[in-house]
């Protein structure tokens, strides 16, 4: 039956794993695009949502047409998967939104690259023509994020009937970054996503980005935000994602959660802690982090033995040569860290590579201070969740880069993610915060992080789809 409600997205809500005696089973898919949109889309009757199959298990679950209701898993070509996942979405667009290029060696616009935009173009086709297929007349598509910037475009060729929106999690790149692309890959680029009726992003300033690289440099002011192209209107507007507070705590009271907490205690004692937890990526800024924490530990010696940071840093993407060494050096720094002030009873650092959404809960529950620092990041929901669940009243130190900085700035304690000196005493103050302003502080962004919760920040952006 066709759909009257679409989701697209690289990764499902879903993955298989195929068992030695050939079984396959479905487990709930990881990341927090995964988790916001599974909520917000079980609201959704009858939706239906087209993902990648991603890995072997999943193709195999495509090839014996096993599928759970609601759910279409793409079997992508390995080679021109990784061609469109590794070799374009995050090496090029992931470091070009995010402004990451060592600029004396990045970017290079060469044949292999060419040969991996062709992969990008073929994964994006057939995406659309997934989405064709399935959604009714008339119908509601949500296209997700930058693996998929080519789609509402080749849709709306297909389909000129449906309503397509397009969702960003990542900032959008400055001008001055997107005019590094060939001109007619930027072309191809803009005239994908202006395949859209509504564009959306996390905040103002990545909207605005947007608006200002399809019009070459300047944001054209109005009333109503967005880009005229071939006599068709796309409206850009920003839709920043929240957590759900009710939710978010029932998952922190679990009794997993309870026990994680238990264990954790048991191993900081008294401490005061400072809580991270990021995927170990590029953006994340977790070297600076750590800088700032031995520059804490340097000017303020009064807190060595009374302080220790417990940061989550899980490794991801892993098959791209950057990502293992940005991991391999966030290790050593920790320990570098370790070895210079850590005691026969004091472990200044206690990194875990795990990714344990439990553990990281329980973390956000003890937390003192939470330092959540990336150079550039669409929204960063660390930042939101963890005034949310915060027992002791948790100061969070929180950098411009973030998305989140526009929500929280009044009550974090913001910091450049750039200078070390400013972030390391920003975790002083942070130590130093009288608890009765910390728990007003807490409570404060406790609010703002809950104003649009997933299935609100859904229905808003399907609503004005429909309209
Ligand atoms: C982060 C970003 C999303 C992106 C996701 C992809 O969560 O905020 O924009 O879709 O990473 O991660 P993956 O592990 O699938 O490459």
């Amino acid at each position: 039956m066709a759909s009257q409600v679409l989701v697209a997205a690289n990764r499902g809500p879903l993955s298989y794993a195929l068992a030695a005696d050939g079984t396959l089973s479905a487990r709930r898919g990881g990341g927090g695009l995964v988790s916001g949109l599974s909520t917000a889309l079980a609201e959704q009757p009858g939706a239906l949502w087209i993902c990648a199959a991603l890995s072997d298990a999943d193709r195999e679950a495509v090839r014996r047409g096993v599928a759970e209701p609601g759910v279409r898993m793409l079997p992508i070509d390995p080679e021109v998967y990784d061609g469109a996942y590794n070799g374009i979405a995050n090496s090029v667009l992931w470091f070009l939104h995010h402004h990451l290029y060592e600029i004396p060696r990045e970017p290079v616009f060469d044949a292999e690259f060419r040969r991996r935009w062709g992969s990008y173009v073929t994964y994006n086709e057939t995406f659309a023509a997934a989405l064709a297929e399935e959604a009714a007349e008339g119908a509601v598509v949500l296209i997700q994020d930058y693996h998929l910037a080519l789609a509402p475009g080749m849709l709306r060729e297909l389909r000129p009937d449906l309503r397509i929106g397009h969702f960003t999690h990542t900032p959008w790149a400055s001008w001055d970054f997107l005019r590094m692309l060939p001109d007619d890959i930027r072309s191809q680029l803009l005239w994908g996503m202006l395949g859209a009726d509504r564009l959306g992003f996390h905040t103002q300033e990545w909207a605005d980005n947007f608006i200002s690289g399809a019009t070459q440099g300047s944001v054209p002011a109005g009333p109503e935000r967005g880009v005229r192209h071939q006599d068709r209107f796309t409206h850009v507007t920003p839709y920043p994602l929240g957590v759900d507070a009710d939710e978010l705590r029932a998952l922190a009271h679990r009794p997993e959660v309870d026990d994680k907490l238990a264990a954790l205690r048991a191993e900081v004692g008294d401490l005061k802690t400072i809580v991270r937890v990021d995927r170990t990526e590029l953006s994340k800024n977790i070297l600076r982090g750590l800088l700032a924490y031995r520059e804490l530990l340097t000017v303020h010696p009064e807190w060595r033995e009374r302080v220790v940071h417990l940061a989550s840093a899980y490794p991801s993407r892993q098959d791209l040569t950057v990502y293992r060494e940005y991991t391999e050096s966030v290790r050593e720094l920790a320990a570098a860290i370790n070895a210079e002030f850590g005691t026969g009873d004091w472990q200044p650092v206690l990194v875990s590579v795990e990714d344990d959404f439990a553990r990281s809960l329980a973390a956000y529950r003890l937390a003192d201070v939470a330092l959540v620092n990336p150079v550039r990041d669409g929204m960063n929901l660390v930042a939101k969740e963890i005034p949310v669940v915060s027992e002791a009243g948790c100061v969070l130190v929180l950098s411009t880069g973030a998305g989140a900085y526009e929500e929280l700035r009044a009550d974090a304690l913001t910091v450049n993610p750039y200078d070390v000196t400013a972030t390391a005493e920003a975790l002083h103050t942070a130590l130093t915060m009288p608890a009765a302003e910390r728990a007003d502080r807490t409570k404060r962004l406790a609010v703002a992080a809950t104003a649009l919760p997933p299935t609100q920040w859904l229905t808003s952006q399907l609503d004005a789809l429909r309209t």
